[in-house]
């Protein structure tokens, strides 16, 4: 009789036995997957764990806020937060190439993890929150943007250069049932049941190349939306919501004035496991309160639009 409960107390019997007395290190990346591994890794072995957490600068608002909040405060499991936003947006600005965005946010990723860990003085096992369809995903695609997604999940090669083993306690669960050990584990139910975010962040929410100056518009965009979202009672109907910063500029006016700005999309789609999708039918006062808002509120946008492609043939994310 499978319980997660029962799951739980296996799990943390497992994870001491293999660790002992050996020094754990674990990439947080601020979602519920690697943050449920944190949490019952640390309730196994305790402070034989530390948590890196590298903020990118392409999260969303208070992201990495809450992270380092929840975990240090709260949790009170060694937490080092990684200040790396210009190392990451001087090497990604002016680049407007979706898998070399990906690859340069991946490689930066790696060396930063890395150095920060032998700064540690190193640790015997690396702990990911590997989930049963990353296993599969993995092994069953050979090519196409869903490889390379997984290639900034699991820091690719680091186990090997660091000598380190791996420990991913989440290897037989899908994602709704990381939920539920989240749950059982009591983490806050808003941080257990958050929309899925994209390891690369806003950086992959911004075609034509990322900019300090769109990322900051992109931001206070997409946090009008979600808000909105939210006030509706529509957060935990949809799979992943989210605002697209457009590198086009339209005419618009206001006051007496005509104004020359950006374009927003927003994106919303339901889902169960993000390898198909729907886009969701909002009703039309919804996105059209929601798109006065963003254009009252974010200076720089004079213009949403609505993304109605399902997967497929287009993908979640614009790039
Ligand atoms: P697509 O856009 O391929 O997205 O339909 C499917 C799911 O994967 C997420 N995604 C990523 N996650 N690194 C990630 O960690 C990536 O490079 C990446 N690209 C897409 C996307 O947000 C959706 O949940």
């Amino acid at each position: 009789d499978w319980t997660m409960a029962a799951f739980r107390a296996k799990a943390i019997e497992e994870i001491r036995a293999k660790v002992g007395s050996g020094r754990v290190i674990c990439g947080l990346s601020g979602g519920v997957d690697s943050s449920v591994a944190a949490v019952l890794i640390h309730e196994a072995i305790g402070e034989q764990l530390t948590c890196i957490f590298v903020d990118h600068g392409l999260l969303r608002q208070n992201e990495a806020e809450e992270v380092v909040t929840m975990f240090r405060d709260h949790y009170n499991i060694p937490l080092v937060h990684v200040e790396a936003q210009d190392l990451f947006i001087d090497a990604l600005e002016g680049e407007v190439d979706p898998e070399v965005k990906r690859k340069t946010i991946g490689r930066l990723f790696i060396e930063t993890f890395e150095a920060e860990a032998k700064k540690l003085g190193g640790a015997d096992f690396l702990a990911q929150g590997t989930l049963y369809p990353d296993v599969i995903e993995s092994v069953s695609f050979s090519g196409g943007p869903s490889v390379t997604i997984k290639s900034h999940h699991n820091v690719g090669g680091l186990p090997e250069r660091m000598n380190m083993q791996l420990v991913e306690p989440l290897r037989e669960l899908f994602k709704d049932e990381v939920r539920v050990l989240g749950r059982e584990l009591g983490l806050p139910e808003h941080f257990v049941g958050r929309q899925p975010f994209p390891g690369p962040g806003l950086a992959i929410r911004c075609p034509g190349g990322v900019t300090r100056e769109k990322l900051a518009i992109l931001r206070q965009a997409d946090a009008v939306y979600l808000d909105e979202i939210r006030k509706a009672g529509l957060y935990d109907a949809i799979w992943q919501a989210f605002a697209v910063l457009l590198p086009v500029q339209t005419v618009g006016v206001m006051g007496d004035g005509r104004t020359y700005e950006f374009v927003c999309a927003l994106r919303a789609v339901t889902s169960v496991d993000g390898m198909t999708a729907d886009f969701y039918p909002y009703d039309m006062e919804f996105l059209g309160n929601t798109a006065t808002r963003i254009i009252n509120e974010v200076r720089g946008i004079n213009r949403v639009v609505y993304d109605v492609t399902s997967k497929p043939p287009g993908t979640i994310e614009w790039e």
